[in-house]
């Protein structure tokens, strides 16, 4: 199936489009090459204390990953530049994907992410998995993997988070028959973003914040808001040394500091609530992931806490996104939602009967969103400090560099993805071999991949299921949309989608 095109004339750079040595050597031909100093790596032009000047003044970095974008189709697809002290090399290939993992330890270790880490040690707050790096992470890190990453788990939250995706189409469909005819055009973003929270919340807590069709409490929009704020706080605190932000960005700090003293103290009633109900009554039947982990006290009560506080703040604004850019992509494609429409009505029965179908039976729909995480990757970097040396595009890389993998770009590179600008699902089902590996990784790699992953993609793919069973989706606007960097890539706009409920 081919679908249209939306031209993004910048992706095709000098060196993407010829295809020369620096770009696309074989692997084969490069290891025949002696491997270059780490010095010889071509270096990002931009200036870190202007970057620093624009950050501070425009409040943000929101063309981030525009720029990243030129720095590689004017550099190549490897390229250095120095912050704070530290050796950064950006890459954007699959094949560096896999060398990254291939080099990786029992204990991958991320950046800490400075402004996040200060709140905790001033507030005197654990850290959780998101914060944490070696052996106390992994030790954190195998035990919530039981409760909230592997199948059983996953098993044990799929009906609870079924139930919420019902609950939406169904309150969709009650709003949409109100109109004489029978379709409704709206922002959606704001419900996807309340069912998104609604069904983690059924799957930590196993409870019910009543955020469907009705209007949502005030201490859930303050909720929502601070989160919002301690994003935007974050983004303009993490490109400047604390030395130096202390001074120049008080008001952020302050700022940063309130919002996630706001989250703490939402997070912390749902979390005392859920002890409470614990100490005066063993559940019998599956409660959530947080009562698991109480219940067989792997963790201690603050581990506990403190990794729920990551989970909440990890699955907010980050699954909501790709939700509303699959919608928007099947709107003005109807081709390929009619395809998918198609599957989902095939095997409506069996995932009625058992909602765990849904990860067998629809694997067009699965498709989608890898390939909508491609084009839209929420996640906009991953990132590894190097435990040794290595080599990448037969570069000498020591150890102690900080490698960060450009997602967007990743996605857009036509040689791992013919006509990238297509959105166009069944390339995944179509792929062969070895060239499958390290494409998909919007969730990251290895053991430090999104711990969320699991629910993500059945929060997703319920939702999605069923909707497409009652609804056509059209939009009037056929542009694409811009994303901005704020901490997570996103839409900078939100589109309005019309929902034609199907007799
Ligand atoms: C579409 C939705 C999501 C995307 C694209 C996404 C992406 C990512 C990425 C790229 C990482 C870093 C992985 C690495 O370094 O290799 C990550 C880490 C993490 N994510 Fe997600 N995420 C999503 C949803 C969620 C959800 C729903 C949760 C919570 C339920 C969550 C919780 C976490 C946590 C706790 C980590 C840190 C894991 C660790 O360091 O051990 N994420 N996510």
């Amino acid at each position: 199936m081919a679908f249209r095109a939306k031209a993004d004339v910048w992706m095709k750079g000098p060196w993407l489009s010829l295809g020369g040595p620096r770009a696309l050597g074989t692997r084969a031909a490069l290891a025949s090459k002696a491997v270059r100093p780490f010095e010889a790596i071509p270096q990002s032009r931009n200036n870190n204390w202007m970057r620093m000047l624009q950050i501070w003044k425009e409040q943000g970095y929101e063309n981030l990953h525009l720029e990243m974008h030129q720095n590689f189709q004017e550099l190549g697809p490897i390229f250095r530049y120095d912050i704070g002290g530290t050796r950064r090399v950006s890459v954007m290939l699959p094949e560096d994907v896999e060398r990254l993992q291939q080099v990786e330890t029992l204990h991958p270790r991320r950046m800490l992410l400075e402004p996040w880490l200060a709140y905790r040690q001033h507030r005197g707050h654990k850290c959780g998995v998101f914060l944490l790096n070696g052996p106390e992470w992994r030790f954190n890190r195998l035990r919530l993997n039981t409760y909230v990453l592997s199948p059983k788990a996953v098993q044990k939250y799929i009906p609870r988070v079924d139930m919420v995706a019902r609950d939406f189409s169904q309150a969709l469909k009650e709003k949409v028959l109100q109109n004489a005819r029978g379709s409704l055009t709206l922002d959606i973003q704001p419900s996807i973003f309340y069912y998104t929270i609604e069904a983690s919340n059924s799957a930590f807590f196993g409870e019910r914040l009543g955020l469907l069709g009705s209007n949502p409490s005030p201490a859930s929009l303050k909720f929502i808001h601070a989160l919002e704020a301690m994003f935007k706080s974050t983004v303009q605190l993490i490109f400047m040394p604390r030395s130096l932000s202390r001074w120049t960005s008080t008001k952020t700090w302050e700022e940063h500091f309130e919002a996630w003293d706001y989250i703490f103290q939402y997070a912390n009633n749902c979390i005392q609530k859920i002890c409470q109900e614990r100490a005066l009554n063993r559940p019998e039947h599956y409660s959530g992931i947080m009562a698991e982990l109480l219940l067989h006290g792997d963790l201690s009560p603050d581990a506990i806490k403190a990794n729920t506080m990551d989970l909440i703040v990890g699955s907010t604004d980050t699954t909501s996104f790709p939700l509303l850019m699959t919608l928007f992509e099947l709107a003005r494609n109807p081709d390929v939602q009619q395809a998918l429409r198609q599957e989902s009505l095939a095997a409506q029965a069996s995932i009625t009967d058992n909602p765990q179908r849904a990860l067998v039976e629809l694997p067009l729909l699965r498709a989608a969103l890898k390939e909508t995480l491609r084009l839209y990757p929420v996640g906009l970097i991953l990132e590894r400090l190097l435990p040794s040396d290595m080599v990448l595009q037969n570069y000498h890389i020591p150890a102690g560099t900080l490698v960060q993998v450009f997602l967007h770009s990743l996605g857009r590179h036509s040689a791992s993805f013919p006509r990238p600008e297509r959105y166009e699902p069944q390339r995944w089902l179509e792929v062969k071999g070895s060239s499958t590996n390290f494409r998909h990784v919007a969730f990251g790699f290895g053991m430090r991949q999104c711990l969320g992953r699991r629910l993500a993609e059945v929060e997703m793919l319920l939702l999605l299921h069923h909707v497409l069973k009652n609804f056509l989706v059209e939009t009037l606007n056929q542009e694409d949309i811009k994303m901005v960097y704020r901490f997570v890539l996103m839409p900078s706009t939100f589109p309005a989608l019309t929902f034609r409920a199907i007799s």
